[in-house]
């Protein structure tokens, strides 16, 4: 059980969405294609057939999202701006109707006392961008760094927290790697060049910011799961480093300490993209605080064939419906890495929470019992890393609502708030109640019964 007392009252207490799992309103207002709008078109792509077209309204029910982050005592609000509804081909001529969006959006929570954490990308990349090459075009980091400084001449004024990136490694990996995520290619050499780039257009956003945000923190969002041998063997102990240093040292060693792990250097060997005089250190620009994204670990075992290490499922722990297995210890052991091993002295809690098969029971309530478990769980367990001196401000819930899980379209639930997608009704779950009764005990408030 959480103990309430365990977080300070300066302790920030979030939710967190993304702009294409919830806006929709993807034709609207001078919106440009991205390239999820794109990926969704290409059977097999989505599990469901589903896209982001509508996913929650958010774009038009905005204002009844925030009664709901107001009912639930939240401090803050992490949002990602739409690039295509910025600047719908990338580059060029901005759309007023999509900043006035973000600008209202901004005003809103302000007024209700809600801090917004804006994050300038989380995947939805312009069409044309990637038309023109994508993240594996250097050009793209120079537009992004165009892009950042449009938003920040427009909130900054306002907006006191500002992340550039959610995931660069999955962005990067998920979308040039693998090919699950949009774009949907399958190279190494895309996704290395994908990740340079991203990584770059991070450092180059933050000096615009700080132009044009004097007055506010900067960071960047990153996922880490800790990576677990699947047997003692020593194979499988060289894949856990090797898969560490694709997803984690890769990105950490280029933000945190301005050099990519020689190790993985050597590994990826002619892969290895173009790097620049001056790159490393535009990436490793310093930053005000991290978030981290957690809500699982790996399990990893040496592929035969000699490629990538393989992931192999949980042996019997108790899993989500993504196939996760509920391993609350992993957000400490990252959190405490990112702060011992990197030196980050302010850290987030950006993203964690949990898909459960979610019902609508007779009493009209959806009773997510396991989902309550999984968030008092980990929470016990940010809690104790605090303890162990580890500087962490915050905690943001993904997600407010169900929204547009990526490749597995609607069929994944996350949200403290249940959305049926045929109305767009909204009802909260239990796991809403437990958050804002957890939010209101911390702050030493009591509750009107
Ligand atoms: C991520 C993304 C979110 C996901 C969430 C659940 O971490 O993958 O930031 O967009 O929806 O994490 O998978």
């Amino acid at each position: 059980m959480t103990t309430h007392t365990a977080f300070p009252s300066t302790f920030v207490w979030g939710a967190a969405a993304s702009a294409y799992q919830t806006e929709g309103a993807v034709y609207a207002d001078g919106r440009g294609e991205s390239i999820w709008d794109r990926f969704c078109t290409e059977p097999g792509r989505i599990k469901d057939g589903a896209n982001g077209g509508v996913a929650c309204d958010f774009y038009g029910r905005y204002r009844e999202d925030i009664d709901l982050m107001r009912s639930l005592g939240l401090d803050a609000f992490r949002f990602s701006v739409a690039w295509p509804r910025v600047i719908p081909d990338g580059r060029g001529p901005v759309n007023s109707a999509g900043l006035d969006f973000y600008d209202r959006l901004v005003d809103d929570l302000l007024a209700a006392g809600i801090t917004p954490y804006v994050n300038l990308f989380h995947w939805d990349l312009p069409q044309p961008l990637q038309d023109a090459g994508g993240w594996p075009l250097r050009a793209t980091a120079e537009l992004f760094a165009q892009y950042a400084a449009t938003v920040g001449a427009r909130l900054g004024d306002r907006v006191r927290h500002w992340i550039t990136h959610n995931e660069p490694a999955c962005a990067s990996w998920l979308g040039y790697g693998t090919g699950v995520h949009a774009p949907g290619h399958r190279s190494v050499d895309e996704a290395l060049a994908a990740a340079h780039h991203l990584l770059l257009s991070h450092g180059l956003a933050v000096g615009e910011l700080r132009r044009c945000s004097p007055h506010a923190e900067i960071g960047i969002v990153v996922d880490s799961w800790p990576a677990y041998p699947w047997t003692d063997s020593p194979e499988d102990r060289a894949a856990v480093r090797l898969a560490d240093g694709m997803t984690n040292r890769w990105f950490f060693d280029a933000l945190f300490r301005g050099e990519y792990p020689a190790d993985m250097l050597e590994h990826f060997g002619d892969a290895v993209p173009a790097i620049e005089v001056g790159d490393l250190g535009v990436i490793s620009t310093p930053l005000d605080f991290v978030g981290a994204n957690n809500y699982s670990r790996h399990f990893v075992r040496a592929n035969p064939s000699g490629g990538a290490p393989l992931d192999v499922r949980a042996p019997g722990g108790e899993l989500t419906a993504m196939g996760w297995e509920v391993y609350p210890a992993g957000i400490r052991e990252v959190l405490t890495r990112l702060h011992r091993d990197y030196g980050i002295d302010q850290l987030y809690v950006a993203e964690n929470g949990a898909a459960f098969a979610d019902v609508r029971t007779h009493d009209g309530a959806i009773h997510d019992f396991d989902r309550i478990g999984y968030l008092d769980a980990y929470l016990t367990e940010v809690a104790a890393a605090m303890a162990d001196g580890v500087p962490v401000r915050g905690y943001f819930v993904w997600s407010l609502l169900d929204n547009f899980e990526w490749a597995e379209g609607y069929s994944k639930r996350f949200g403290l708030v249940f959305v049926d997608y045929p109305t767009l009704e909204r009802i909260p779950k239990d796991s809403f109640y437990w958050y804002r009764d957890l939010i209101a005990q911390a702050r030493g408030v009591t509750l009107a019964a």
